[in-house]
């Protein structure tokens, strides 16, 4: 399983999924990581471990599409099976999404339907769950609303502000992350309507 990684910060669900393929746990290769952010950490980390590793700088270029183009380019000679975003803070155009239909995935800290956007952990504090997580799933061309991989739950205190409830469910995307592309690697799977049905 061929994996391209798009990310715009930490990078630390790239270097999960990295390490996972490392100690053997995904049977998977990263054949490209791209950055949008010249100082992303995740990109320094790249090409630390010797990846393919991208800068495509969106002040670089004019239009949106046409830094997408460059991002798809990269893409396409890569030859990825799936492209994970792991942080990555772009919005992709439909042009985009319609080039690899269900073959991108995103991780998402909240049990989506709930909370989608930016401060999804903080979104879920000022509402008072008690119990919240992450979500992998497809991307379409609405905002953290694909058909769902996997979702990983953690409870919410009554003490935790933001960062507390953020640290949680970041050990959980770790695990997720992980989890839904050896799902999809090992499983047979369709899609009916929004439902990743796995046989
Ligand atoms: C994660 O919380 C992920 O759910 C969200 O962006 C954050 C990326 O973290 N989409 P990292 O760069 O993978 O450490």
């Amino acid at each position: 399983m061929r994996l391209a990684i798009l990310l715009s910060g930490r990078g630390s669900n790239f270097v999960a999924i990295h390490q996972a393929i490392a100690d053997g746990s995904l049977q998977a290769e990263i054949v490209c990581v791209i950055s949008n952010q010249p100082d992303a950490p995740g990109l320094a980390r790249a090409r630390q471990l010797g990846l393919s590793a991208h800068l495509v700088n969106h002040r670089d270029y004019a239009t949106r599409t046409a830094h997408e183009e460059e991002v798809l380019r990269i893409l396409a000679q890569a030859e990825p099976d799936f492209i994970c975003l792991a942080g990555y803070m772009r919005l992709l155009t439909p042009v985009f999404i319609a080039a690899w239909p269900h073959r991108i995935l995103n991780i998402h800290p909240s049990l989506l339907p709930a909370f989608p956007g930016v401060d999804a952990q903080a979104q879920a504090i000022e509402y008072g769950v008690k119990v919240s997580g992450c979500t992998v799933h497809f991307v379409d061309e609405n905002l953290d609303a694909g058909p769902i991989i996997v979702q990983r739950t953690v409870p919410v205190r009554d003490d935790d502000d933001a960062d507390a409830l953020a640290a949680r469910i970041l050990e959980q995307e770790h695990i997720a992350y992980v989890e839904a592309l050896e799902k999809l690697r090992t499983r047979k799977w369709r899609i009916e309507g929004r439902r990743v049905i796995f046989s």
